[in-house]
């Protein structure tokens, strides 16, 4: 695994370059991210190019023996660009424009943005793509980042049109998958669709799952715009794009499709601070991340990536600028994460960034460097884990144990129709993977029609629409089998089951779901050791009971190797049907302390102790 850092040469005097590509040498750093946000000073005005400063800032890097991943600049169109084409931006939920004065200002549906997209990046790979220090690409930056993938303007509304006409190819086949003629929503021809966000109260469902997969797939034709260009114009090199954290607004497992690396931007702090974790554990783990966040998302991309491979473009050094809070990482906590990436299989990881710049947006973002250029913590930490690095080789593979399976539209659609408030297929996952992790056991995430062959123990933790390949491929699997709750719940186009829930995977699990409740947090199973809540799924069948409550209500059934679990898939009950089948599957599993986490890969175990900030390995027996 290689390390890295992202550069903003246009951010500093040319004559401070050289050093810090030397430094970045000595750092241990063998890879440079450059270019991504640079259009206004590559085209300062429409056609006219400056190349001159960045062949200069390229051929400095190249002189320290740096490989450079090169980025196609979309993310931030010059204003020039979006004065002369001011309906390329995104118009959002209610409808206002989402203008220039940051970044990612534009409509992913937008054709004249897209063939300037194109044209920029033509540019970029014709003066870059041979040369011999750009060894890969990166396609725009982050795409949806700042809520952006969802457009509501006339050309998405057009394109939608044209998307649904090609999917469902007449108008009564939409009316009649969607269910249109509740509330007299029948439409008489595709031009007659609007797109589901001005509604008075919720548009239909299928409504928005429709969109939802417009919208990803906008994104995927976005990107192969240049990754075509780049691939004729520079055949050889890697290219990859960086995904976020706890981020669904596109499938990522399509875009993975067109790359040869996935990539993504691992920040633990600034997600714990912003996302669904408890007051007491956004205190406790401040300073070094939820022991889950990073791994979650490591074995996350790998599922989607081609081949598995997959790299952290951007990894937090220190204090964020843009969560609720930006505390610092603890002392060691840069070479936890970056050995934890290398444990599960990254072939880099880069820091972002090189060095913190005094002005604009992120002023407050910590770098390698400090804004006066003298060196932060993380830099020496960075040159001590290159040389770990050194020692350690290459990662050996890791064993197969435990698998969850994952799907993009599942989060859509418990997003598009929660049921109870805060029901996420995502979080659902989440909390099964970290139920997985706290019994040591490695863990991959894979997309629902990957084959399950060679694992002990599956895991569904919530999947409304379980696909042929699927329940084919559950049916032939031999090991445990733990399904969570609205599995199975829904059609292709959000419709229930004619046979009621689980719909395909009724012969699994020896019955059906008759009734679904959800719960307020005060409504609970409780057993020995347990609590359950958040929903309850009424089963009957065959089946028996796994896990009983004291008032006699049955939280998790048992069919042959395969459990239900009928309340939502967190907290201590979702540990404990875990822990369950595990033992049942026979894999040795011991309930660790909450801040260890384990990976084992061949015959080396590694050991990430989250609070201490360290990190061992050792030979298993
Ligand atoms: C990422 C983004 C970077 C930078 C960074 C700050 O989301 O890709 O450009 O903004 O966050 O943490």
């Amino acid at each position: 695994m290689k390390l890295g850092v992202c550069y903003y040469p246009e951010h500093w005097p040319e004559d401070r370059w050289a050093e810090d590509a030397r430094l970045m040498r000595e750092s241990g750093l063998s890879v440079v991210r450059i270019g991504e946000f640079a259009w206004s000073r590559i085209e300062p005005e429409p056609g006219r190019f400056e190349w001159d400063w960045l062949d200069r800032a390229v051929d400095v890097l190249h002189a320290e023996g740096l490989r450079i991943i090169m980025g196609t600049p979309t993310a931030t169109p010059p204003k020039w660009l979006v004065d002369r084409m001011p309906d390329m931006v995104a118009l959002d939920r209610e409808g206002k424009p989402r203008g220039f004065g940051s970044r990612r200002h534009y409509c992913f549906s937008h054709d004249g943005y897209r063939d300037e997209a194109a044209r920029i990046t033509r540019a970029v790979a014709e003066r870059y793509g041979q040369h011999p220090a750009v060894t890969a690409w990166q396609t725009d930056n982050e795409y949806g980042c700042h809520d952006t993938v969802q457009s509501f303007s006339p050309a998405a509304r057009d394109a939608f049109r044209v998307w649904l006409a090609e999917r469902y190819e007449c108008v009564d086949a939409l009316n009649e998958a969607w269910g249109n003629v509740f509330w007299s929503m029948e439409y008489r021809s595709f031009d007659e669709v609007e797109l589901p966000n001005l509604a008075v109260t919720e548009a239909n469902p299928a409504h928005w799952l429709a969109f939802r997969r417009f919208s990803s797939d906008q994104v995927v034709r976005f990107n192969r715009v240049q990754v075509e260009i780049l691939r004729e114009l520079s055949p050889g090199r890697d290219i990859t794009h960086n995904a976020m954290g706890f981020y669904t607004g596109y499938d990522h497992h399509d875009l993975a499709a067109d790359l040869d690396v996935l990539g993504w931007d691992s920040y633990p702090l600034g997600f714990l601070e912003m996302f669904r974790f408890s007051e007491e554990d956004k205190t406790r783990f401040a300073h070094c991340g939820h022991p889950d966040i990073a791994a979650f998302h490591h074995d996350l991309y790998r599922g989607c990536a081609k081949d598995g491979r997959w790299s952290v473009l951007e990894q937090q050094p220190g204090p964020v600028n843009w969560a609720r809070h930006n505390p610092a990482p603890l002392p060691g906590m840069v070479r936890l994460w970056t050995l934890e990436a290398y444990a599960h299989g990254a072939e880099l990881v880069s820091y972002f960034r090189w060095r913190q710049f005094p002005k604009a947006q992120e002023q407050m973002h910590a770098g390698l460097l400090r804004p006066d250029a003298s060196p932060a913590p993380a830099l020496a930490e960075v040159r001590s884990t290159a040389d770990n690095l050194a020692d350690l080789g290459a990662a050996d593979e890791a064993e197969k144990q435990a698998v969850l399976v994952f799907d993009y539209q599942a989060e859509w659609m418990t997003q598009i129709q929660p049921q109870g408030e805060g029901k996420s297929a995502l979080w659902a996952a989440f909390h099964c993977y970290s139920a997985l992790r706290r019994l040591g056991l490695n863990v991959d995430i894979v997309h629902p029609d990957e084959p399950l062959n060679g694992y002990a123990l599956v895991v569904l933790p919530c999947l409304p629409i379980v696909s042929e390949p699927l329940a084919a491929n559950l049916d032939a699997f031999k090991g445990g089998i733990v399904i969570g709750p609205r599995t199975g719940s829904r059609e292709e186009n959000f419709a229930i089951p004619a046979t009621l829930p689980p719909g395909k995977l009724e012969a699994l699990m020896g019955g059906r779901i008759v009734l679904s409740e959800s719960w307020r947090d005060g409504l609970a199973i409780k057993g020995d050791g347990w609590r359950a809540t958040g929903w309850f799924d009424h089963y009957e069948g065959d089946a028996i009971p796994d896990m009983t409550g004291t008032d006699g209500r049955v939280a998790c059934w048992k069919h042959g190797t395969t459990r239900y679990a009928a309340c939502w898939p967190q907290g201590s009950f979702i540990e404990r049907v875990v822990e369950r089948a595990a033992q049942d599957a026979g894999l040795s599993a011991s309930v660790l302390p909450d801040h260890i986490r384990r990976r084992r890969c061949g015959n080396r175990v590694f050991t990430f102790d989250y609070l201490a900030a360290t990190v061992s390995h050792a030979r298993a027996e």
